[in-house]
């Protein structure tokens, strides 16, 4: 069938308009109910937007995104490694700290045991850095490329106590699913 450049046009700015609307994720349906449920129904709709993207900054940008609104806590990011130091990536939530060394707080702590560190209370977590003052609980799992630690998802709570192996087993699970290299 042939088309005057007219109809073209219109057709091409149509299935422009819907491939945009199919691939917008402002419809992250956000749902109550245990912090179980929560995960349940967050991971599903993650594992869509990150399907057919290979941008590593798009994809945290949209995972830390993701987390921030279903559970509306007071920091969600990403801290990258690069040249010895996990540096400031994605993130949501009030300004922090751009560069921290392995070892140093809970995220370098994270980094060097290379495992998840839940801390109930900041103020008790020696050497802890106070990226916002507001922020009272923390939990941080690290990102691992070949056996790697490529760098940490940082999430910050304004209350106590906030985190548990629910959150340690589900956001271990986020993280898998982000395609790295
Ligand atoms: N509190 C973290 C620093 C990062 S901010 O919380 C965003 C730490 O002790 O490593």
């Amino acid at each position: 069938m042939l088309l005057t450049i007219e109809e073209a046009v219109l057709r091409n700015g149509f299935f422009t308009l819907a491939a945009n609307f199919y691939f917008m994720a402002e419809d992250l349906e956000i749902i109550q109910g245990t912090r179980q449920e929560q995960y349940e129904a967050l991971i599903p709709q993650i594992k869509g937007l990150l399907e057919g993207e290979t941008d590593l900054v798009a994809n945290l940008a949209n995972v830390a995104a993701a987390l921030k609104e279903q559970f509306g806590w007071l920091w969600v990011g990403f801290y990258l490694i690069k040249n010895e130091e996990l540096v400031l990536g994605p993130f949501q939530g009030p300004v922090a700290c751009t560069r921290i060394k392995k070892g140093r707080g809970v995220c370098g702590s994270s980094w060097a045991q290379e495992k998840t560190l839940i801390v109930a209370d900041v103020e008790k977590f020696p050497g802890h850095i106070a990226c916002s003052s507001l922020s009272k609980s923390e939990i941080v799992v690290p990102l691992f490329y070949d056996n790697n630690v490529i760098g940490v998802l940082d999430v910050d709570a304004d209350e106590f106590n906030q985190f548990d192996e629910t959150d340690q087993k589900y956001l271990e699970q986020i993280v898998q699913m982000i395609p790295l290299s």
